[in-house]
């Protein structure tokens, strides 16, 4: 049976550290110029309805390095955008290629497109789940501190795409969690619930809180993200008001551990959610996370595709 990956929690925990461990080899041979080329012959889809520059990068080197092809559909190009059903869009497709990376808004969606197709579907980003890019940030947080189980991550900001898949996916390796947003701009309570879910059956802290520094105190990880998603511009005033107190600063860092990493997945906005300064003194770990895009999407991609 195909396996998709459309939410992070589609993925047990030992299929994460496989993932993880694939990636850290992948990326070990890259580097060494040792060749893997595991899907030679194979093309992937990658339909964009939303922006991107290092989802399409990354994906599309992914697959030239992995032997195969890539091919960049957006819906202004494609048939869907003038209404082709994506039941349809789907099996047409499946026909063709091999695989799909699709970024849209909804989730329902992607569900659908997974639904009718019979190759593999992978999440590029929806407005409640961005399970590749928290890959990326489990590599680049196990690259950097070794281990990740007992680890204290806290996510300061909007209770949306990225903090839901990093609640799931933290929690799901024993990490313990904390999630800082305003009130009004929390996670649903879908997420939620199964956060709590998960915590308990790993034996890890979930913490909810709409404190900062409650969330930052002694984390070995400080994690944030844009106030205004993609799909969400007209609401930046508003949110600019509501976010107020949420930037990860010095400051805030100065109640996480000493040798904390600060990790987002970018784009940045300097002097919003994250100051200018606490940027460019972690601009090592940020840069190797959007590296890690590479790395553990061509895990992903294996995975799925051979
Ligand atoms: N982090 C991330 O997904 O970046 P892009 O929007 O550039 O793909
Ligand atoms: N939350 C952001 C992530 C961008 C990679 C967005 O959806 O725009």
């Amino acid at each position: 049976m195909k396996k998709d990956l459309l939410k992070m929690d589609d993925l047990s925990k030992e299929e994460i550290l496989d993932i993880l461990n694939l990636a850290d080899q992948l990326k070990y041979e890259q580097k060494h110029g040792i060749e893997h080329p595991h899907l030679k012959g194979k093309s992937l889809g990658m339909i964009f309805e939303k922006s991107s520059t290092r989802t399409r990068v990354s994906f599309e080197t992914g697959m030239y390095q992995l032997g195969g092809n890539s091919l960049f559909l957006t819906d202004r190009d494609l048939q869907i955008g003038r209404g082709e059903p994506i039941e349809d869009t789907a099996r047409v497709l499946s026909r063709f290629i091999q695989g799909i990376m699709i970024r849209t808004f909804s989730q329902d969606e992607v569900e659908k497109l997974a639904k009718y197709a019979s190759i593999p579907i992978i999440n590029g980003l929806t407005d409640e789940e961005h399970p590749c890019q928290v890959l990326a940030d489990l590599m680049t947080i196990r690259e950097n501190k070794n281990i990740l189980e007992g680890l204290k991550v806290a996510f300061i900001g909007d209770g949306h795409n990225m903090a839901n898949s990093l609640m799931i996916g933290c929690l799901k390796v024993g990490m313990n969690f904390a999630i800082a947003s305003p009130k009004n701009y929390t996670a649903s309570e879908k997420y939620l619930s199964r956060a709590k879910e998960i915590a308990e059956k790993e034996g890890v802290q979930f913490t909810i809180t709409t404190s900062p520094s409650e969330a930052a105190k002694n984390a070995d990880v400080v994690i944030t993200d844009v106030w205004a998603s993609m799909g969400r511009e007209d609401e930046s005033a508003e949110r600019l008001k509501a976010f107020e107190g949420f930037q990860v600063n010095k400051e805030l860092m100065e109640v996480a551990d000493k040798s904390a990493m600060v990790l987002h997945c970018l784009p940045a906005h300097r002097g919003e959610e994250i100051s200018a300064e606490v940027l460019e003194e972690h601009a090592n770990s940020i840069f190797d996370e959007s590296e890690n895009r590479l790395h553990a999407q061509k895990a992903v991609l294996v995975k799925l595709m051979k």
